[in-house]
């Protein structure tokens, strides 16, 4: 069966398109479609892009048939988000023989895992540009000018294009990711990422601060802080633990999230993704202490079974996790919890997924993104261990993973139900225009009627019907957005 996640619009291969306006700037009169794939860290990457492509002069068009340039920020985390990726590129192959001068790039993960060899292979490829060389972008499209293919997929262990202020692409103008890290050191043995974003660096803690100060003074009222381990977050420390700049303070996560949740109690702070294995009671404490941090927390477990975890290389044991879901539970009795799971992984046991089963049934989890194991080139499970699940299995045991999970979302949605919580409106519902949409404080999309109601309001609802993944509700008192 297809892999499906409980939420589209989150982590993991699903196909998300970004094509907006950017800024007014000196035009070059050259047209940009920018699509991005995976996972929020590349979104937030596209709006890098953007910006500096805004600089050159570019403006961009939802219309494949008008751009005279394409880039696609990619995604390789499982081989069907590449497979995605080939298909729309010979589309892109279908429009270059129509219009010759149409120039394609392919940015991101899948740009620097295969390299070159997406020149050799694609022959429709023009540009290759890895996720820590986008600075060079403009260069290497003078050097298309001039017939030359461009290629750059260095990684750097300090680029985190601090001081590029991001060009906010299909913005709601209420809510905007902020990436406070780049890279991960972690080697989970299953995952393609630490080799397509090389090594963990923090980003400067001031520039972060800042950036969500920009935002909240432009009117935006919620922050989510990207980075693949943000508990690892460090600023001022190197790997070693040692002061970088003794004339500056050190920064842990716990004491970003409180330098931003300080900007303004009306700013809603939210992060992604937190690991097992770092997340500390000093970041439950500061989450707890500041209404503005919402309670909703993302603890991917992989598995249940500690001999998998051990093998996945993931740092904790089953009792380890559990007993940080205890810790979240004793700091915030009402925070949401939802976690990532893969099926299927080398070697497993129908009881160790069993055991994946049991974990997620103890902990009850609001949400869950569901995956069958994809073997991915250069990992050490790709080295060393045999994918000796058939499709068959991985997909009957991922079945039962969702199977199961849906009953307990629809379970955690409808517990909300008579409860009155502060929702903050990020725009019109999907299904009416006499209705808007926001989410409360555990990240569950809530609707209600629209009356003189507007985005970037905060509202308290009255829940009172729900679908299996989202609140319905009366508005029983709104507090206008004030910039
Ligand atoms: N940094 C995050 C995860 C980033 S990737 C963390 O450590 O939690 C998002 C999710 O994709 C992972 O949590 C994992 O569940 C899934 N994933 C990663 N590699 C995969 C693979 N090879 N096959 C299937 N799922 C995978
Ligand atoms: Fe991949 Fe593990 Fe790093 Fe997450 S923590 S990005 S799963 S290596
Ligand atoms: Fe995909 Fe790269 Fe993110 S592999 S999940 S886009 S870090």
């Amino acid at each position: 069966m297809e892999e499906k996640t409980l939420d589209e619009n989150r982590q993991g291969e699903l196909l998300m398109v970004e094509e907006n306006a950017l800024p007014l700037a000196p035009k070059n009169g050259k047209k940009l479609l920018l699509e991005s794939y995976g996972c929020q860290m590349n979104f937030s990457d596209s709006e890098i892009v953007a910006s500096i492509l805004t600089q050159q002069g570019y403006t961009t068009t939802r219309d494949a048939e008008e751009a005279d340039l394409v880039l696609m920020n990619t995604c390789a985390i499982r081989d069907n988000a590449e497979q995605r990726v080939r298909g729309r590129l010979q589309f892109f192959s279908g429009l270059k023989k129509k219009r010759p001068h149409l120039q394609v790039g392919i940015l991101g993960c899948m740009a620097e895992r295969l390299r070159e060899k997406l020149l050799e292979e694609e022959k429709l490829v023009d540009l290759v540009v890895g996720p820590d060389a986008y600075r060079d972008l403009p260069n290497l499209l003078d050097n298309l000018e001039s017939g030359q293919k461009g290629v750059n997929v260095l990684l750097s262990r300090e680029e985190t294009y601090a001081e590029i202020t991001p060009v906010r692409l299909n913005t709601n103008g209420v809510t905007a990711f902020i990436s406070i890290m780049r890279g991960c050191d972690n080697m989970c043995s299953f995952c393609v990422v630490p080799f397509t974003r090389g090594r963990e660096r923090s980003r400067d803690a001031e520039s972060i601060v800042n950036e969500a100060r920009d935002l909240f003074q432009q009117g935006y009222r919620e922050v989510t802080l990207l980075g693949q381990n943000v508990d690892s977050y460090k600023w001022n420390i190197n790997n070693k633990g040692e002061i970088s700049d003794p004339s500056k303070p050190t920064v842990n996560f716990a004491q970003l999230m409180e330098k931003v949740a300080l900007i303004h109690p009306d700013l809603r702070v939210r992060f992604s993704t937190s690991h097992p294995k770092d997340m500390t009671d000093e970041v439950l404490q500061v989450m707890a202490k500041y209404e503005n941090i919402c309670n909703y927390i993302h603890l991917p477990v992989q598995s249940g079974n500690t001999d998998v975890l051990k093998k996945m290389n993931r740092g904790y044991t089953r009792e380890w996790y559990l007993e940080r879901i205890a810790a979240i539970r004793q700091y915030m009795p009402d925070c949401a919890i939802s976690t990532d799971v893969i099926a299927g992984f080398c070697g497993e046991t129908e009881e160790q997924h069993q055991d994946t089963l049991s974990l997620m049934k103890e902990v009850g989890y609001d949400m869950a993104y569901m995956f069958k194991y994809s073997e991915r080139p250069k990992t050490l499970a790709e080295r060393k261990f045999e994918d000796d699940i058939s499709e068959e299995i991985k997909g009957r045991r991922l079945k039962e993973i969702i199977d199961q999970q849906m009953t307990h979302s629809a379970a955690c949605t409808q517990k909300h139900i008579g409860k009155i919580q502060r929702v903050l409106v990020e725009g019109t519902s999907k299904k009416s225009t006499e209705h808007l949409y926001g989410r409360n404080s555990q990240n569950v999309v809530v609707v209600f009627p629209k009356g003189n109601i507007a985005p970037g309001d905060y509202v308290d609802v009255q829940m009172q019907a729900c679908t299996s993944i989202t609140l319905n509700g009366s508005v029983v008192q709104h507090y206008p957005r004030v910039i």
